[in-house]
């Protein structure tokens, strides 16, 4: 019968006898898939194995600094990269939601190709991919396999997709991995964390990406999400960010017309991402939240929640 235990014990084994004393690098994203895929090859490789976290500059408010940590504080050999200007600069003057995601995806590919090339003599990549990533062509959390063909059809891949591949994850579902986690001593918190897609608050913010406003979004989510688990009601989300619309509306404020941001708050119940139902948060909890929101974020003067399931309407709304 199947046990994370026994999963743990025989996949290190496997890991040791596939990759011996070569040197293999890893992408963390700061989600539960990668983070248990570099736990398990820590496991077995110990210092051969070189994590990668790149900012994107699109990620959740301090979370660069703290999910760096975290890799840190659990003895991963890992390099943060704070590559957040170049992405801002490739992003400048895009609207498009899959321009977006493509310059993200490609500016993924440079950035870690560049560090991958700083390891000396690394033979192999790692990927937390899991089993329905395996089985869907096309994976909606999956790696930035699909904008690769794209952007590098001309020049042939990017070497770092030269190496070889080993997935410790592959045969697995997304249940399991959290329970290989949890046998791994990997803290439950991080475990339990809900999707986050790979372009972050790129799609979020609709239109084109600026400093500014991803500012603005960083301080909104962390006011939604922080308020989600100080009420106990993180757990009882599959996901929930918010986006910020491409619209001003007219508030006042003492004798003045302000003429600002309107931003909206979703969250959805879930199984696998595919269909979603928007999740009936206490109005005590969406009043708190919204005025918490307008008092507290400069540039924002309306909330809105989404109440649409998917289908039609996706979980992003790009
Ligand atoms: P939608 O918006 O299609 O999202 O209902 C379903 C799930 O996929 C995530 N998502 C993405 N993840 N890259 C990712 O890695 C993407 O481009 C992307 N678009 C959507 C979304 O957050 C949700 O969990």
């Amino acid at each position: 019968t199947w046990t994370p235990d026994s999963f743990v014990e025989s996949t290190v084994d496997a890991i040791k006898e596939k990759v011996g004393n070569d040197k293999v690098v890893l992408g963390l994203s700061g989600g539960v898939d990668s983070t248990v895929a570099a736990v398990l090859l820590h496991k077995a490789i110990g210092k051969n194995l070189y994590c990668i976290f790149v900012n994107n500059g699109l990620l959740r408010k301090n979370e660069f600094k703290n999910v760096l940590n975290q890799y840190e504080g659990m003895g991963l050999n890992v390099k943060g990269v704070d590559a957040s200007e170049r992405f801002l600069k490739k992003l400048e003057g895009i609207t498009d939601p899959e321009g977006k995601r493509k310059a993200i995806g490609n500016t993924f590919i440079d950035v870690f190709d560049d560090e991958a090339h700083k390891i000396k003599d690394v033979k192999w990549l790692a990927q937390g991919t899991i089993y329905p990533d395996v089985i869907e062509s096309v994976s909606v959390n999956g790696g930035p396999s699909a904008t690769i063909k794209s952007h590098h059809n001309v020049g042939g891949l990017p070497d770092f997709m030269k190496l070889k591949i080993v997935e410790p994850l592959r045969m697995i579902f997304k249940d399991e991995v959290r329970r290989v986690g949890a046998s791994l001593g990997i803290d439950a918190a991080l475990l339990g964390r809900h999707p986050f897609p790979g372009p972050g608050l790129g799609i979020r913010i609709l239109g084109d990406i600026t400093a500014e406003k991803v500012r603005i979004l960083q301080e909104v989510d962390a006011i939604f999400i922080n308020g989600l688990k100080e009420d106990g009601l993180y757990d009882s989300v599959w996901q929930a960010g918010a986006m910020l619309l491409p619209v001003n509306s007219v508030g006042v404020m003492g004798d003045e017309r302000t003429y600002e941001k309107v931003v909206a708050l979703r969250a959805v119940e879930s199984t696998d991402g595919m269909t979603a139902d928007w999740v009936d948060l206490p109005y005590k909890f969406l009043q708190k939240t919204s005025n918490k929101i307008i008092n507290q974020v400069k540039g924002v003067n309306r909330v809105v929640y989404d109440i649409s399931s998917k289908p039609p309407a996706t979980i992003e709304w790009e």
